[in-house]
């Protein structure tokens, strides 16, 4: 249970944003694109800083290895990439970050350009259009700068093609000019590390993927890791939660740490208008109810799709395109926002002739399971 405190939320909130490094860094130009040269520059930004322009989401954001929870496998790879790289005095290889969205991507490409004690530059694949535009970024970069990009499975073809020669031997080749007078120029490129951060590991091309030094995927996190990044945020935003309550918000975050910084806020708004500030358990599940999240965090839209699986298709198998015009729901939604989160609840099974509601959704939305007769 994290210290007591009722009524001077705002004012300790404001100190800390005072106090908290990242604040000074908050609603600089740092996130995505940074296409002209200009602007190349001024997006520099120190590793502390995160995506999201949300002063409360720059402070829960962790900045060193202790404070990012979780993911174990993955930290201790870099640590020993980094280590080695440092001792060499080199930069770090290429690194591609995948997982579902709010697992902590973001995070750890900046966790990761700390440490080297570099400068990270952001910007992101769908923001990159125009062979320009990358001429741009990977002109502006300066030798150990990691640059960062976000969603790197929207780049497109043509600005892949710049790129591999760019990966590989840090040479840009331009083409300058238009008509009989155009030519050729060829840049020498600084060391640099690119890092990508993707959702869609399936949609990166093959040349691209393997043009990166080392992969990592980021999963689900457990329960514990959930409930310690809930502790933690808590005692940076002074709520006063305790720890049954703790556990149930663990519960309904989904495994993903955004989801639980989320929830935690949302929580803290009703405990504070509708009770006396503290978060008890029964608080934080009049609050999930009142926000229709249900105790394993699932949401209206997600209930609608497996009821849908269900009562429209007999439990399934069903076929994507057939489902997503079912729900009016586009397909790309369903793959990445209902899916992943269900199968790893074990309530959806993706199978060769599609998807398939198990037992256990049945079981979880109180419906009977299908040859069940009572
Ligand atoms: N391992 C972790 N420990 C503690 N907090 C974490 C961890 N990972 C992420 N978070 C919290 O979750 C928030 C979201 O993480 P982040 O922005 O890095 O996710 P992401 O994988 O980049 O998501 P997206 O795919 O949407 O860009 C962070 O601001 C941070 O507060
Ligand atoms: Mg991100």
């Amino acid at each position: 249970m994290t210290k007591p405190n009722n009524n001077q939320n705002t004012s300790k909130k404001a100190s800390l944003e005072k106090n908290n490094p990242n604040k000074l860094n908050i609603g600089k130009s740092e996130t995505t694109n940074s296409i002209d040269p200009v602007r190349g520059r001024s997006s520099k930004t120190t590793a502390a800083q995160g995506g999201t322009s949300n002063g409360i989401d720059q402070i829960l954001r962790p900045t060193t290895w202790d404070d990012y929870v979780g993911q174990d496998v993955v930290k201790k790879n870099l640590k020993v990439i980094i280590e080695a790289a440092k001792r060499r005095s080199e930069c770090i290889d290429h690194l591609l970050f995948y997982g579902q969205a709010g697992l902590g991507k973001t995070t750890l490409a900046h966790l990761v350009c700390k440490e080297m004690g570099s400068t990270i530059k952001i910007t992101s694949g769908p923001t990159l259009e125009k062979i320009g535009d990358i001429a741009a970024v990977l002109s502006n970069l300066e030798a150990g700068d990691v640059l960062f990009i976000d969603e790197i499975h929207r780049l497109n073809r043509l600005i892949e093609e710049v790129f591999y020669p760019a990966l590989e031997s840090r040479k840009l080749h331009l083409m300058v000019g238009k008509g009989p007078g155009a030519r050729s120029i060829t840049l020498d490129l600084p060391p640099f590390t690119l890092i990508g951060a993707t959702t869609r590991m399936s949609l990166l091309s093959g040349p691209l993927r393997s043009r990166f030094g080392a992969t990592f995927k980021l999963d689900y996190y457990s329960q514990d890791d959930i409930v310690q990044v809930i502790k933690r945020s808590s005692k940076l935003l002074d709520v006063t939660i305790d720890d049954n309550a703790i556990q149930v918000l663990a519960r309904a975050s989904r495994a993903t740490p955004r989801v639980a910084n989320r929830l935690l806020k949302r929580v803290r708004d009703y405990a504070e208008v509708k009770g006396e500030g503290l978060v008890s358990e029964a608080i934080c599940k009049k609050a999930l109810s009142f926000l229709g999240i249900d105790e394993k965090g699932l949401e209206d839209a997600d209930r609608r799709f497996l009821e849908a699986v269900i009562n429209k298709f007999n439990g399934g198998p069903v076929g994507i395109n057939a489902l997503a015009a079912a729900i009016n729901e586009d397909r790309g939604t369903i793959e990445d926002v209902y899916e992943p989160y269900l199968m790893s609840l074990g309530f959806l099974e993706r199978t060769s002739s599609g998807r398939i509601a198990t037992e256990a959704a049945y079981k979880h939305l109180g419906l009977k399971a299908r040859g069940t007769l009572i």
